[in-house]
């Protein structure tokens, strides 16, 4: 399946436009797009295990999943720039602003069931992707909170991805075990930077 680079290029250029200024949660302050650059390597072996899949439409969503969510861009203008199939897309991977928590999620996921697999892979890989090290000011109890939604969305779209669902139930365990330990070790742990992988710091072996 062949990319179609220039597109993917204008949302990467877009995104990093839209996101300037914005920092991925963390003691390291790095720029937002990290998080973006984080989903695309996660989505980019799915893409290659499910090959027939639209990999433009799937780059394309993962480059701007956060930029009607997070930065105030209309889902007209993406669809003006990126075709309607990216703007639907983006629009399923952005939460009601008027729900909150778990309900927000859970209305997400069923808009996002109702696209076509791209958009699926991309959410798994985002949360894949937030379930690295978890952000030092977190508290276990945040954690946890965290891998249970994690897995909520895993029960809803895993069935899109056997690897990316994989690497999700893996963090998914690595955090709950984590929320489970004793105060001092978990402090310890936290301080690590937020973008190194939780599985190999736990020693859980990714295969
Ligand atoms: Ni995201």
């Amino acid at each position: 399946m062949p990319f179609k680079s220039p597109l993917i290029m204008q949302a990467w250029y877009f995104a990093s436009k839209h996101h300037k200024g914005q920092l991925y949660p963390g003691e390291d302050k790095l720029p937002y797009l990290t998080h973006i650059g984080a989903v695309v390597f996660e989505l980019l072996p799915a893409l290659e295990e499910k090959a027939h899949l639209d990999g433009t439409l799937a780059l394309c969503c993962a480059i701007l999943h956060d930029t009607v969510e997070d930065t105030g861009v209309c889902a007209d203008e993406i669809s003006t720039l990126f075709g309607e199939a990216t703007a639907a897309g983006v629009a399923a991977l952005s939460k009601n602003k008027n729900l909150h928590g778990l309900e927000a999620t859970r209305d997400s996921l069923y808009r996002i069931r109702q696209q076509p697999q791209e958009i699926w892979l991309v959410k798994l890989a985002d949360r894949s992707a937030n379930l690295r090290t978890p952000p030092a000011h977190w508290s276990k109890d945040k954690c946890h909170s965290y891998a249970e939604e994690g897995q909520v969305i895993l029960d809803a779209l895993g069935e899109a991805s056997p690897l990316l669902a994989l690497i999700l139930e893996k963090r998914i365990r690595c955090w709950k075990d984590i929320s489970e330990l004793p105060d001092a070790s978990f402090e310890k742990l936290r301080r690590q930077t937020a973008t190194q992988d939780i599985v190999a710091l736990l020693g859980h072996a990714l295969s």
